[in-house]
């Protein structure tokens, strides 16, 4: 008698945001160790949801769909992800594993996902783990650390608002291996800021963030750079505590650049920024000094800029970026996004 394919025995599915940093990870050690520690907050609606389905099997194995479609290209980064990871979650050991992503922003729209999708992997993985064994909660450090082991970034992913990653020895909390939220109440004016990202161009990189760390290695200003850091990570706590917002606009534009100037100063020197993106960060201060009105401005390791503001000005601040920086997007192209409250599971679905 032929035999039925051995079923899915449990499936979980988790929607997980994106970040954006104020203080900037740059520069690491094996395994995702980074060289200083970094804040950001994560968004609402940059978001990745993404469900993995189990089935025994003896050796594992997986298959990876983003989309609704195979992607051949990414199941290398997924495989090492898994090879880490893996050996953490005993219960997860002969099973094969179904994954299907999707994000809400489009492939090609200048926004790296792979912090939403690490984070939202790492998540899926947990709780399978935890259903497993027995345990009803999910445990937040672990997820942090093994989407850490994925994409450095993912690790601040895991949970909402304002969040920190590396060792600080003021803040016995925190740690290397995974991010915690920030030990500190930020004030209100910081639990809905907002971050409009300028779609400058959807080109991918022409250098990897792997390779900006890696340049961090022996670059000349390395050891400025991790007492400025340190530095910038104090000071934000402070600011974000006491609600100062023009100091930090100015901690945060301060961080975009010197990541920028990090790229243009190592050997080889290189650039990720484009002539509309410094035409824009032009206008954005001029526009501060003109108006009065608190807009500052933070970049990723891409040439988008992402607007920061408080929602309490986001009304003459939205207009004035619809007349004079949509005209500088690639396809007049605008994500509007702001802090939200994190990851969430999605009702377990049968099949997926
Ligand atoms: O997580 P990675 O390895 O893609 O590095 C991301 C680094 C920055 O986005 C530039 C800064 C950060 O802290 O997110």
């Amino acid at each position: 008698m032929a035999q039925s394919p051995p079923e899915t025995i449990l499936t979980t599915s988790w929607e997980s945001p994106s970040n954006l940093a104020i203080v900037k990870y740059w520069g690491k050690r094996e395994v995702q160790i980074p060289e200083n520690a970094s804040v950001s907050f994560t968004l609402s609606r940059a978001v990745t949801t993404t469900s993995v389905g189990i089935t025994p099997h003896t050796g594992g194995g997986f298959k990876f769909c983003l989309g609704g479609r195979e992607q051949p290209s990414f199941e290398p980064k997924i495989k090492s992800f898994l090879d880490l990871a893996l050996p953490l979650l005993p219960h997860l050991h002969n099973f094969f594993l179904t994954i299907e992503s999707r994000n809400s922003f489009p492939h090609s729209s200048g926004i790296a996902s792979s912090a939403s999708s690490m984070s939202a992997l790492a998540l899926c993985l947990v709780d399978l783990e935890g259903q497993l064994s027995g345990t009803a909660t999910i445990d937040l450090p672990l997820a942090s650390s093994l989407a850490r082991l994925g994409s450095g970034s993912a690790a601040r992913s895991v949970y909402g608002g304002w969040n920190l990653w590396g060792r600080m020895e003021e803040f016995p909390e925190s740690s290397d291996n995974y991010a915690v939220p920030v030990p500190i109440t930020p004030a209100p004016v910081f639990h809905d800021l907002h971050d409009d990202i300028l779609i400058i161009s959807s080109q991918s990189k022409r250098v990897s963030s792997s390779e900006g760390h890696r340049l961090m290695h022996h670059h000349p200003y390395r050891a400025g750079r991790l007492q400025q850091a340190r530095k910038h990570a104090l000071a934000l706590m402070d600011y974000l505590e006491a609600g100062d917002v023009d100091a930090f606009i100015e901690l945060a534009e301060t961080e975009a650049l010197s990541l920028h100037a990090l790229m243009m100063s190592g050997t080889p020197g290189y650039t990720l920024l484009q002539p509309n993106t410094l035409e824009a960060i032009n206008r954005v201060k001029t526009f501060r000094k003109e108006s009065g009105l608190p807009l500052g401005f933070s970049l990723d390791a891409g040439p988008n800029l992402h607007l920061l503001y408080p929602d309490e000005q986001a009304t003459p601040i939205k207009r004035w970026i619809s007349e004079a920086l949509l005209p500088l997007c690639e396809d007049q192209k605008i994500i509007e996004d702001q802090v939200g409250p994190g990851p969430a599971r999605k009702t377990n679905k049968p099949n997926i």
